[in-house]
């Protein structure tokens, strides 16, 4: 199926999500909370999960046909909630396509770049996100004197799917990946996989109150709305009453996601389906 979108951009048109699970649902939300008349469909790779262990071209073919999916729905602009594929992916895929996309990394790095008072900051994110750099490349353009840390932390992806969000072992993992950054005294932790604010709340208790944990969905949102606004495809118009603006894909899993989706966005998830995403 070819990715080229040659009808005109409508701003009444969805925007187009995903992510390798339900990690991009915390950008979702965030999309959700700022951007109140914007359509959504999201798609999650649960079949093909994790991506953050897989090589560039593999995370990139799928990334490939995720956006020809999207695109199938005419999107306006389509979200790469997933810092594995923005590392990965981004740059091919804007190379190959009218619509205009956002990754969640170069808002991510902005914001950490902004709010470290130490120029000590900590990334942590999937073993490709970190291989790649591209947080440490960002956050350098924007501010030569900042160092970075960079932490590879694999066990946190399933962990999260698994629903293991308060768990006494999520807790004795996080602490041997994180035991490192605290000693070393950065003031600002990135979480640079949009599962981890899904474990949020363990993550601050043992990085402490002096670090500041930065989520990229929330600039994320910001930098879409932006995005809209210069394109002039930002939807005006108000939900109607009753109207279901929200849709919901996986490669598999449909159910098991559905459940866990409606604790990520309160009950906005009405139903998700599945599809054979290498039809694209
Ligand atoms: N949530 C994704 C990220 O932000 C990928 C997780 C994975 O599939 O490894 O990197």
């Amino acid at each position: 199926m070819s990715q080229e979108y040659s009808g005109r951009l409508q701003k009444e048109a969805p925007i187009g999500v995903f992510d390798s699970g339900m990690g991009g649902l915390t950008v979702v939300r965030e999309i959700m909370r700022q951007l109140p008349n914007e359509k959504i469909i999201y798609f999650g790779d649960t079949a093909r999960l994790p991506y953050g262990s897989k090589s560039k071209a593999t995370v990139t073919r799928f990334s490939r046909q995720i956006v020809n999916f999207l695109n199938s729905f005419h999107v306006k602009t389509i979200v790469v909630a997933c810092n594995t594929a923005s590392a990965y992916a981004l740059e091919d895929l804007e190379g190959e396509s009218d619509i205009p996309m956002i990754g969640v990394v170069k808002p991510g790095a902005k914001t950490a770049a902004e709010t470290t008072k130490n120029a000590r900051v900590g990334v942590i994110a999937t073993e490709a996100t970190i291989g790649s750099h591209i947080y440490t490349d960002y956050i350098r353009e924007l501010n030569r004197d900042v160092t970075i840390y960079e932490k590879a932390c694999p066990l946190f992806v399933p962990l999260v799917e698994e629903g293991l969000w308060q768990d006494p072992v999520t807790d004795e993992i996080a602490r041997r990946y994180l035991n490192e950054l605290i000693d070393i005294d950065i003031d600002t932790l990135i979480l640079g996989c949009t599962h981890y604010p899904l474990i949020r709340s363990t993550l601050g208790r043992i990085m402490g109150e002096r670090v500041t944990l930065v989520n990229p969905a929330y600039e994320t949102a910001i930098e879409l709305r932006e995005l809209l606004l210069l394109k002039g495809l930002l939807n005006d118009e108000a939900p109607r009453l009753g109207e279901n603006r929200y849709q919901f894909y996986v490669s598999d899993g449909a159910d098991k996601f559905k459940t866990f989706a409606n604790s990520i966005i309160k009950y906005g998830v009405l139903s998700t389906k599945t599809i054979d995403i290498e039809r694209y």
